[in-house]
């Protein structure tokens, strides 16, 4: 596949096929997303990948967590502004109204969404769960970094016929993804990301996320 097809193919999976991924497979991903650029080649991610019994066990608890209606847990960095402006709120806005309509859940349902959005906490039944970490000692350009390594990630996953969904949901969680991962302190959990095989009959699956037109974000000068 072309690398224009891989991008333009790749979205957020939010149903996974109870099927394994290869380790090998896994291993090299992970290891060839480093091509990534960073500024002042810091390489500043430090990734941790969860499957079998850890995964089962973290989802696990997870989703008691989320049935007991434990409050959920101040993210270490704060992962949208208050307020966030207008354009960038209905645009968050959006994408959650597409993907409940899909699902057929009214706004006025409330326990349904709730729901729907607790099948984060089971990493919408993928079987690898990636946790990418950040020194908490880096700035904003590491933050670009890191992000760059994500893209690579799901990139690569896509072309080997792999799905992903990034998910900051995990923030909300970070102390309990610490005990799965081991992370030292220094680090911060910046995101989890699901990795496995798209379900594709699942109509949330179905969901193309809207795009800006080009003239709202680039200027071309000649
Ligand atoms: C850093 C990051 C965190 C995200 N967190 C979540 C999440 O917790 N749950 C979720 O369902 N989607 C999550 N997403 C997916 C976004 O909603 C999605 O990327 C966006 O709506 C665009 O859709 P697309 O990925 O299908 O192109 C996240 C994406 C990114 C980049």
């Amino acid at each position: 596949m072309q690398l224009a097809q891989i991008l333009d193919k790749r979205k957020s999976c939010r149903a996974f096929l109870d099927r394994p991924v290869d380790p090998q497979l896994l291993r090299s991903i992970i290891t060839k997303a480093a091509r990534a650029p960073s500024n002042g080649n810091l390489q500043p991610w430090q990734i941790y990948i969860v499957t079998g019994t850890a995964l089962a066990s973290l989802k696990q608890t997870t989703k008691q967590l989320v049935d007991d209606k434990v409050p959920l847990q101040t993210p270490e960095y704060q992962v949208y502004p208050k307020p966030l402006k207008d354009v960038y709120d209905q645009r968050r806005q959006e994408i959650g109204e597409d993907l409940y309509r899909v699902l057929g859940i009214p706004r006025e349902d409330k326990q349904k969404r709730r729901g729907q959005f607790a099948k984060n906490a089971l990493m919408f039944n993928a079987p690898v769960g990636m946790f990418a970490y950040i020194d908490r000692s880096l700035s904003y350009g590491q933050w670009m970094d890191l992000g760059m390594y994500l893209q690579s990630v799901m990139l690569l996953c896509q072309g080997h016929g792999l799905a992903t969904c990034a998910q900051g949901y995990w923030t909300f969680f970070h102390a309990t993804v610490r005990q799965a991962t081991g992370a030292p302190d220094d680090l911060m959990l910046a995101c989890g990301m699901a990795i496995g095989f798209e379900d594709q009959d699942a109509p949330i699956n179905k969901v193309r996320s809207s795009r800006a037109a080009v003239e709202d974000f680039a200027v071309f000068i000649d």
